[in-house]
């Protein structure tokens, strides 16, 4: 689980309210971009189709009336997608489906993908719950990203008694299953989240995959999803990576690094971006995403949210916007969740829209900073 926002300096960790602990909600994604991923034929996304973008009419096609109007459109004016996380169960609320409709072009479903969602018991899959999230998606020629193949947290019981060859055979079989479902139709996965272990160490996270498979666990895991799905771009993704001094992202840095060395498929890097009082945006995060950059990677911004309100709220977002599009690579934004009340951390006010659905000085502050995005 996460325990980001450590003060700098020392091991002072804390960790976020919310609702009853530490992580908590629900979250919605939307792509509208000209769909990278190959859509089903005819169906949004495929170019010509209306909603798509670069069809004329079709908002965030430059010279479209309204062009750079919401978040996606004006991510869609310099080739970049903007998103939101999303949880089935609101997806019938008109305030949140609006929103997010409107608003958002590339979604990430915050929970429906997990182990624990899509395979209770061994080999035996449940993709009905996400299937909501990405069929609403994908009729809106909407990206999607895969959120998340291998993470430790909510692993289901079966798994958790494997070790050795039968989890190993576990592991590609769920990457294999799962990405076998939506084949095609996937923007980005997450490979594997949260590897890492916080602090100064830069060790690999004491999980069930790095003790019991060792070291290749994560190599692996990209190897599979690639035969898995030879479209999807293959992200590792993680949080209190966005610092480039820190002992945890140099640690990623050097993965990725010798995974492009080696052949190893890996397109992209996912900085979480869980921002708030004691974790402010880094002074260096542009120079991150520049670093990342420049090892062969896209960077893509893939659960923003900033605590807090008002000014100082617009002025983080507005610095973390300014970053991404000012470095070609850094191909896409997606804030983790819509309306404050059903972020993770709810209690921290950390989204783009208020319980009302109404725009936070935030939202004004990034349509803004995408608007300014120099032009591809
Ligand atoms: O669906 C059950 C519900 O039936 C039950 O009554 C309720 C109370 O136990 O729990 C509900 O499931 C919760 C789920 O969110 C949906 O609300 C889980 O307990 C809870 O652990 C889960 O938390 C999610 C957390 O990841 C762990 O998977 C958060 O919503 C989600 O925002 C958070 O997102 C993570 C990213 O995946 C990875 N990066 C960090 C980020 C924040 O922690």
């Amino acid at each position: 689980m996460i325990d980001i926002a450590r003060p700098r300096g020392g091991d002072r960790r804390r960790r976020f309210g919310g609702r009853g602990g530490l992580v908590i909600g629900a979250v919605v994604v939307l792509a509208m971009g000209s769909a990278a991923v190959a859509a089903p034929a005819g169906a949004a996304g495929t170019p010509g189709t209306p909603g798509t973008p670069g069809t004329p009419g079709t908002p965030g096609t430059p010279g479209t009336p309204g062009a750079g109007s919401t978040l996606a459109a004006a991510a869609a004016l310099s080739g970049r997608y903007f998103g939101a996380a999303v949880a089935a169960g609101h997806l019938a609320e008109p305030a949140y489906v609006d929103t997010l409709n409107r608003e958002f072009g590339s979604v990430t479903p915050e929970n429906e993908m997990k182990w624990d969602a899509v395979e209770p018991a061994r080999d035996t899959f449940r993709f009905t719950r996400a299937d909501e999230i990405t069929d609403h998606a994908l009729a809106r020629g909407m990206k999607i990203r895969g959120h998340t193949l291998v993470w430790h947290p909510g692993l289901p019981g079966w798994l958790v008694g494997l070790s050795g060859t039968e989890l190993r055979n576990a592991v590609n079989n769920h990457i294999t299953k799962v990405m076998g479902h939506w084949r095609g139709r996937i923007h980005s996965w997450d490979v594997v989240n949260e590897a890492f272990q916080d602090g100064d160490s830069g060790a690999r996270r004491n999980t069930i995959f790095q003790n019991r498979l060792g070291e290749g666990y994560i190599e692996e895991a990209f190897r599979t999803a690639r035969a898995a799905d030879p479209d999807a771009r293959l992200c590792y993704n993680d949080y209190n990576i966005e610092d480039p001094d820190a002992a945890k992202t140099r640690a990623v840095y050097d993965m990725v690094r010798d995974f492009k060395e080696r052949g190893v498929p890996i397109d992209c890097v996912g900085l979480q971006s869980h921002f708030g009082g004691y974790f402010p945006v880094p002074a260096g995060f542009r120079r991150n995403i520049e670093m990342f950059a420049a090892l062969g990677v896209d960077v893509q911004i893939t659960e923003l949210d900033v605590e807090g309100s008002g000014a100082t709220q617009a002025a983080a977002y507005r610095e973390v916007v300014g970053a991404c599009v000012a470095v070609p690579r850094c191909t896409g934004i997606t804030v983790w969740g819509i309306p404050d009340h059903y972020s993770w951390r709810s209690s921290s006010t950390p989204l783009l829209f208020d319980r009302d659905y109404k725009k936070k000085q935030a939202y004004h502050a990034v349509l803004k900073a995408l608007r300014a995005a120099p032009r591809p």
